[in-house]
């Protein structure tokens, strides 16, 4: 089977089961929203598949076996992901990120090369994340949202055929998030993406299914109209409603 296809995956943290016996598929194509309350599991089970946790179970990609593999042997297989608070370089270029990004084992001299040589790669992904009149200018100096997308170009250059993207836009504006969820959009036409967020308004508008996250468990999964029709689920962001701040979501829900 191609896709993402996690069986029982459990990852414990000195006893305290963080991610506890999840199943999951995605399909390329998909357009996968992994979503639930803050301390769900969310990041754990994508730090599992990325290797930056040790899991049991099994996490297959396009039918390989990820876990027990190195970080660096997962990303080599085609996966990349994005952490909550964005890590490109912001003393260098946008397009000096792509570059480094796209090269990696390529010299430095060739990587901070002048623009006319730049990979058809990289002219491509500047195109998709929208940041081509922005190449030249220091990764810095860019909006919140465009820094994100930098990093969703940084994994297009790579070629990685999943993404996996944790709160990509946390701190946005509506515009951005608009945006962003375009650029998922396409970006799925051609690989798999898996999406973690919060935030309902985004999820309702462009996911194309949604896999609701508790407690380390997979509570309920679906369309938007199915997970958001599941009494499960209106009890857990109701619960989460009335113990926390995070009132939105929950009058959204
Ligand atoms: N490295 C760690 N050590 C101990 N506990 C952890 C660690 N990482 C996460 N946890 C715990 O695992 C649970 C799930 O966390 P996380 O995956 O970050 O949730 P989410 O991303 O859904 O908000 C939380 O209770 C968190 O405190
Ligand atoms: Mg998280």
């Amino acid at each position: 089977m191609s896709g993402l296809e996690i069986r029982r995956l459990r990852v414990s943290f000195d006893g305290f089961t963080a991610v506890d016996g999840v199943d999951l598929d995605v399909r390329p194509g998909d357009l996968r929203f992994l979503i639930g309350p803050n301390g769900a599991g969310k990041t754990t089970l994508v730090d599992a598949v990325t290797g930056l946790v040790k899991a049991e179970g099994s996490v297959r990609f396009d039918g390989e076996e990820l876990l027990g593999r190195s970080v660096h042997r997962i990303a080599r297989s085609g996966i990349g992901r994005t952490f909550q608070t964005a890590t490109v370089f912001e003393e260098l270029t946008v397009l000096q990120n792509l570059d480094i990004a796209a090269g990696a084992g390529r010299s430095m001299w060739t990587m901070l090369r002048r623009r006319k040589d730049v990979p058809e790669s990289v002219v491509r992904a500047l195109e998709t994340i929208g940041l081509t009149d922005l190449a030249d200018s220091p990764a810095g100096t860019l909006a919140h949202g465009q820094k994100q997308w930098l990093e969703i170009g940084m994994l297009l250059v790579q070629d990685v055929r999943l993404l996996l993207l944790d709160e990509p836009v946390a701190g946005m504006s509506h515009d951005e998030r608009e945006a962003t969820g375009a650029l998922l959009r396409r970006i799925s036409e051609e690989r798999t993406v898996v999406v973690i967020e919060h935030d309902m308004d985004f999820m309702r508008s462009f996911a194309r299914s949604v896999s609701v996250l508790h407690a380390g468990r997979l509570l309920s999964e679906g369309t938007v109209a199915e997970v958001q029709a599941d009494p499960k689920v209106q009890e857990v962001y109701l619960g989460h409603a009335a113990a926390t701040e995070d009132a939105t979501v929950v009058q959204e829900a």
